[in-house]
């Protein structure tokens, strides 16, 4: 048994939470699209456009199928538009504190019924669950970059998940025609868990001047066939949410491997936060992008 979603509210419309707008759209569930920031909703709508136009030119979508979706999509002005939706999916900064609040304002306003769902790429979902008034009904859906195109995605049930909102959430997923692979909840769960440390290291290897970032990104991309170098991929992920990330993983182990590379601390205080801030190991406003070390 399941429960019925129809209505899917997401908070933060960044990165992530336009491409879960994306496919959630095009899989026929109304959506709205709420940031705290504007703009970045704006921003939001016109890039589901853009990627969706793409998708009609490359003919993996018709272009009706496009409209219709885009139609389902509305933007929320505040949090309380988000009232009547059956599933809330938080993709918002990587930030504890920043999850907390919108969860604290968030809760109050849905029905008692809806579930709540984050996209947090580290965080503990059930230190997460505990801070609302619905534990049982709250999950780990962790997408991967971009949504549109990436397979995977991770469940992860908090102590407290009930078997219904695990299998609601898990027919959800299966209804965007994404796989899914369960993971259990500690510090950045599977792919960050084994991810995030190889990026770290790779910023390790430029810090200590093993390789400069073209070196590094070649070295890997021919060298153990992944299709884009780890500081490419640390670029694209966004620098601040691996920063996060490292933390989440260095004080939720306890275990000085997982140390934050001093050189990564440092681009993100710069704000060279990667590609969605045009500059990281990469600068974007130069066509091609130019490495910065
Ligand atoms: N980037 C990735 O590769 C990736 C992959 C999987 C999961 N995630 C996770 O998804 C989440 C979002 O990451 P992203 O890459 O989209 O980041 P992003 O920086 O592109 O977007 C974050 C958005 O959250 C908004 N925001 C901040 N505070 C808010 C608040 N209080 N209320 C509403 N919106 C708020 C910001 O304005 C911004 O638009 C993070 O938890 C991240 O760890 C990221």
């Amino acid at each position: 048994m399941t429960g019925k979603i129809e209505t899917v509210g997401i908070v933060g419309a960044g990165q992530m939470g336009s491409g879960i707008a994306h496919v959630s759209a095009l899989a026929g569930y109304r959506v709205k699209l709420y940031d705290i920031s504007p703009e970045r909703i704006e921003a939001g709508i016109a890039t589901i456009s853009g990627n969706m136009a793409r998708q009609v030119s490359s003919e993996k979508l018709e272009d009706k199928e496009r409209q219709k979706a885009l139609g389902r999509i509305a933007p929320a002005n505040a949090l309380e538009d988000l009232a009547d939706c059956d599933l809330v999916i938080e993709a918002a900064t990587e930030d504890e504190t920043i999850k907390r609040k919108i969860f604290a304002q968030l809760c109050p306003i849905l029905n008692p019924e809806a579930l709540v769902a984050t996209n947090t790429s580290s965080i503990s979902i059930t230190r997460l669950a505990s801070q609302t008034d619905r534990a049982e009904r709250f999950i780990g859906i962790h997408f991967m970059n971009p949504v549109p195109v990436m397979k995977l995605v991770e469940l992860v049930r908090g102590i407290a998940t009930e078997d219904l909102t695990f299998d609601t959430a898990r027919a959800f997923v299966e209804s965007l025609d994404k796989t899914i692979t369960v993971a259990e909840d500690f510090p950045a769960f599977i792919v960050n868990r084994i991810l995030l440390p190889m990026i770290n290291e790779a910023i390790y290897t430029l810090y200590e001047g093993v390789g400069s970032v073209e070196a590094i990104d070649t070295a890997m991309k021919l060298g153990a066939n992944h299709p884009m170098g780890p500081l490419q991929l640390a670029d694209f992920i966004g620098l601040d949410t691996c920063l996060s990330i490292m933390q989440v993983l260095y004080e939720g182990l306890a275990d000085s491997k997982y140390r934050p590379c001093p050189l990564l601390v440092k681009y993100v205080e710069a704000g060279w936060l990667g590609r969605k801030a045009g500059r990281g190991f990469y600068d974007y406003r130069e066509d091609p992008p130019v490495p910065t070390r």
